[in-house]
Order: structure tokens, then C-alpha cells, then sequence
């Protein structure tokens, strides 16, 4: 299905070696090698379209599929129109902050080779909000290209960064995602609580209202809330006119990993072992917020896994770590997963499978 601008990724036994050859290296600097390639034009390029059972409108985007690249790979916005071209249905670059920042010392990015996992305490650096949108203004981005928007470390208030955030992008991003939920800046996730949540989303909101464009916005949240602390948030949104939910951000808990090699770095855990976690915190919002929109996140690695998302209650997904270790492939075998699932059960479309196993992911029972 996908040709490569390089020939040399055409060959499968070659692009399988190019993941080996950035396996060995120290992650990070696997993380930027591949950035390198995508912005060289090395990644392979879709070039059949997504089949029809894929199409599907989040918030009012016509998605040719719905499966995206989550925040994090591509913080700085340097190969959006690339992760478009090879089929994501959705791009979302970030997080960015108003000011740039260097983020936390490295080494700051780990693998757990054994269970497919990855541990980050990269701190949200980033080149600032002018250099993302120098790069995405009148770039041409074949996908819904999401702009995911967070707080310098040193602000002294973090809500007027998200405002900040909404002022330089409304106009510019497909949608924008608030991320209050990454466990790498300290503070940031108390913004997930009542009061502090009502004040955000009062200030996003009241300054989308007075952006050209009624650009949806997304709020992603951390996969490490009782369903008390869920409660609050789904009352909290429904309360307004926020489009739709994210989940999850990465966990800060360590029992799908406990006694691995990095298992006890610092930082947010991602990846397979996130799977079961994730879903379902998805499932049990599902069951907090009616329709509203939620894309699913969090240790999807395989066909399956994405369909379950989806039968959690997810009506997008989005993906990051599992390319780690299973390449760029990966898209295309899940996208091809999806299509076989929704034929298998003699439906049309991907959406008519969304929540078909809620109330099994929410309570514990469903497990991959
Ligand atoms: C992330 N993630 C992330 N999320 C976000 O909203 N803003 C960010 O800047 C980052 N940065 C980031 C860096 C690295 C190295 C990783 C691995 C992850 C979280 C990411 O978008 C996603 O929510 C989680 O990683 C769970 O999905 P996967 O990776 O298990 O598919």
C-alpha cells in the first residue's frame, strides 16, 4: 500500500532494519533521527486512499480515517504535511508553550524493550508558539491537523498561556487540544480539578468566541483519575460547549511494569502496558458524557487494540509509542485491521462499532 519516496524503504526487509538500526540507539536521538528522515521526504507516502468504512467527522472534520499521530512526536511542528502524507488521519503537533523551553536534562526518554513501553520526563520542550506557527502557516496538511497547546514551566499563570495558546492557533489548526495532563510539569494536572477546570474552560472558550474561526478544542486528560475526579470533570464540560475529550495523556503509575529495566525512571509511562489503564478511563468517561466526542489514547500496538478503543467508546484514536518499536508500518497494519473488523461484523462504517463494549472496558471485565 505505500510507495516510498526513497526506494530504499520500499524494500520491507530494509525498512525493518532501519527500525533495528534505531532501536540501538540511545532514544532520543532515535526521536530525532526519525524527524530527520520524515522532514528529508524519507517516509513512505500512502498512495492508495483509505477505504470508505474509515471515514469519519469528528466535531464537524471530515476524516479520511480515524486514526492520528498523538502530541509529543512532533513538538515543534516540523513534519506534519509527512505524517499526513503517509495516512494519518489527524496530525497533532505540540505541545507547544508561548515562550520556547530546553524541558528537563537528559537523558529524558527511556524504553522498556520487554513490554513494548516507553517512559518520558521531557518537560515540554519546545520551540515556542512563533516557530510552530511560522512552520504551519500556509503549509498545505493533507489531514485534521491539531495544534496542542500547554504552559511554560515558569508561568506564573498557567491558564493565560492556554489563552495565549488559543489567540496565536484558532485561526490556523483544524482543532486545538488544552493539555492539562502531562506529568512532567509540575502543577499542571491540579488544572483537572473543579474550580481550576471551570476557570480554563471558561477562558478557552470565551476566547474561541472571539477567534474568526469556531476551531474545535479538545481537552486531554490524565489516565490517573478515580472516577470521583472523572465526575467533576464530566460535569465541569458538559457545562460547556468544549467539543470533545482526549484520553489519555501518560500514567505516572508503574504496576504494568513493576521490576523491568527503567521501569522506575521518573516520568509519564506509555505504550502497551498503558493499554488496559487507558481504555478504561475512556470507557468510564463514555459512560459520563453521552455522544460527546473522545479520541482514545494509550498503548494501542496492534489492530486489535485499536478496535478496542473504539468499542470502548472511542470515536477517533491517535497513537505514539507503539511506532517505536513496530515502525511506520504500524499505520497501515491498523488501518487495514479496522476495515477487515467492520466488514467481519457486516457493518459500513468504523462508527457504528464505537461503544459497543463500554460497560465491559469501564468495569475491569474486558482486558486485551
Ligand atoms: C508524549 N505525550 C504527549 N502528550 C501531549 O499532550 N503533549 C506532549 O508534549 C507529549 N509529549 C510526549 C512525548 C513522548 C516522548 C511520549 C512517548 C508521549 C503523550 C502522548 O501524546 C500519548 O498521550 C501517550 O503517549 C499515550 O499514547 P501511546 O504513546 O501509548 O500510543
Amino acid at each position: 500500500m505505500f510507495s516510498a519516496l526513497s526506494p530504499l524503504l520500499r524494500i520491507p526487509a530494509l525498512s525493518g532494519l532501519t527500525q533495528k538500526a534505531l532501536l540501538k540507539m540511545d532514544a532520543e536521538t532515535a526521536h530525532g533521527a526519525t524527524i530527520t528522515a520524515l522532514r528529508l521526504g524519507l517516509a513512505p507516502e500512502q498512495t492508495r486512499a483509505d477505504g470508505a468504512e474509515l471515514r469519519t467527522n469528528l466535531c464537524g472534520l471530515d476524516l479520511n480515517n480515524p486514526v492520528g499521530m498523538a502530541a509529543g512526536f512532533d513538538k515543534n511542528a516540523e513534519v506534519a504535511r509527512p505524517l499526513a502524507q503517509m495516512g494519518f488521519g489527524m496530525v497533532e503537533i505540540g505541545t507547544v508553550t508561548p515562550r520556547p523551553q530546553v524541558g528537563n536534562p537528559k537523558p529524558r526518554l527511556f524504553r522498556i524493550p520487554s513490554a513494548h513501553g516507553v517512559i518520558n520526563r521531557m518537560g515540554f520542550n519546545n520551540e515556542g508558539h512563533q516557530a510552530a506557527f511560522e512552520r504551519l502557516k500556509g503549509l498545505r496538511v493533507p489531514a485534521a491537523l491539531g495544534v496542542n497547546i500547554g504552559a511554560n514551566k515558569d508561568s506564573e499563570d498557567f491558564i493565560a498561556d492556554y489563552v495565549i495558546g488559543v489567540q496565536k492557533f484558532a485561526d490556523l489548526a483544524d482543532y486545538l487540544t488544552a493539555n492539562i495532563s502531562s506529568p512532567n510539569t509540575p502543577g499542571l494536572r491540579n488544572l483537572q480539578a473543579d474550580e481550576a477546570l471551570r476557570r480554563l474552560l471558561g477562558e478557552i472558550l470565551a476566547t474561541r468566541a472571539k477567534a474568526r474561526t469556531r476551531v474545535p478544542v479538545f481537552l486531554k486528560i490524565a489516565p490517573d483519575l478515580d472516577e470521583a475526579a472523572l465526575d467533576v470533570i464530566a460535569k465541569v464540560v458538559l457545562a460547556t460547549d468544549l467539543d470533545g475529550l482526549i484520553v489519555s495523556n501518560t500514567t505516572v503509575t508503574r504496576d504494568a511494569v513493576a521490576g523491568l529495566d527503567n521501569a522506575d525512571e521518573t516520568g509519564g509511562l506509555s505504550g502497551k502496558p498503558l493499554f488496559d489503564l487507558s481504555t478504561q478511563k475512556l470507557a468510564q468517561m463514555r459512560q459520563r458524557v453521552g455522544d460527546l466526542p473522545i479520541i482514545g489514547v494509550g498503548g494501542i500496538h496492534s489492530p486489535q487494540s485499536a478496535l478496542a478503543k473504539f468499542e470502548a467508546g472511542a470515536n477517533a484514536i491517535q497513537l505514539y509509542s507503539a511506532m517505536v518499536f513496530g515502525g511506520l508500518e504500524l499505520l497501515d497494519t491498523i488501518k487495514r485491521g479496522l476495515v477487515a473488523a467492520v466488514r467481519a461484523e457486516a457493518k459500513t462504517n468504523i462508527a457504528e462499532l464505537v461503544g459497543s463494549k463500554t460497560a465491559d472496558w469501564a468495569a475491569g471485565k474486558a482486558r486485551l
